[in-house]
């Protein structure tokens, strides 16, 4: 079985005492959750104060970027080895906000991806169509190519140690969740675009949603066969609402 995980993503919000404030109530909340995976992505100014907050429990931080570079002359970037420096177990690459606001090519988010795996770093790589995209029919195409150009860098044995999050762009901070099935359609799909490309190693390799998660949908969301976590903006600033998405096997009915 593939192990749950689930994400914050903060984005750009938090500040040093805000970090505090929320890991204070979120991680006694949190601390029978033995069986998923919970992962914080702050800004990259606060990925030192998490570090100290969440030592000694099993939450892990996350980059929510990386330049593919080793090191040099590249200003106001971050490599994957001050990632690694930081203890990141994982990092974000190839969130929709990222390839529309900055520019980003999958061929850009595969060199992250591999830059990642070097320093032992789990990739989360990001994966969805936008509206217009899925109004002419093309949802699972551009998903498609976009995870085929994306994963270009991994190998076969490293296959297992990425994370895939399909979060269609219209359901960003839209306050529109995709239906449990229309994710579950594009999780399916990519699921087998993984099993072809990977084989068995890709049947282990957990694919997340996002988009509005919320502790009122994830359930639903959860009991997916192909979806194994949840990627959550807007509500993992709530130390209330994300834990309540971390137990979200309490959250039937809800
Ligand atoms: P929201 O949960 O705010 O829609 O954001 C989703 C997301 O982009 C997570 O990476």
């Amino acid at each position: 079985m593939r192990r749950p995980i689930l994400a914050a993503n903060w984005k750009m919000n938090m500040n040093s005492a805000e970090v505090s404030a929320f890991t204070n109530q979120f991680i006694p909340l949190v601390a029978n959750a033995d069986e998923v995976d919970i992962v914080i992505a702050p800004p990259f100014t606060l990925l030192d104060r998490l570090a100290n907050e969440i030592a000694g429990t099993a939450i892990q931080s996350a980059g929510q970027n990386v330049n593919p570079e080793e090191s040099g002359a590249f200003t106001g970037e971050i490599a994957a080895g001050m990632l690694a420096d930081m203890g990141c177990a994982y990092a974000i690459v190839g969130h929709s906000e990222r390839r529309a606001l900055f520019g980003e090519s999958s061929e850009f988010v595969a060199r992250k991806a591999a830059a990642l795996l070097r320093h032992e770093i789990s990739p989360i790589v990001c994966v969805g169509e936008t509206l217009e995209q899925r109004d002419a029919g093309r949802a699972l195409e551009v998903v498609e190519t976009q995870l085929r150009e994306s994963l270009a860098g991994v190998s076969g044995d490293q296959a297992e140690q990425v994370v895939v999050a399909y979060e269609p762009v219209w359901a960003i901070g839209t306050g529109r969740t995709a239906t449990p099935e229309i994710a579950q359609e594009v999780h399916g799909h990519i699921r087998s675009q993984l099993s072809a490309q990977f084989g068995d190693a890709g049947n282990r390799i957990r694919i997340q949603y996002g988009g509005s998660v919320k502790p009122e949908t994830v359930y639903d969301l959860m009991s997916q066969p192909d979806i194994d976590g949840a990627l959550v903006g807007g509500a993992s600033l709530d130390p209330i609402a994300f834990s309540r998405i971390v137990l979200f096997q309490s959250q039937r009915n809800q």
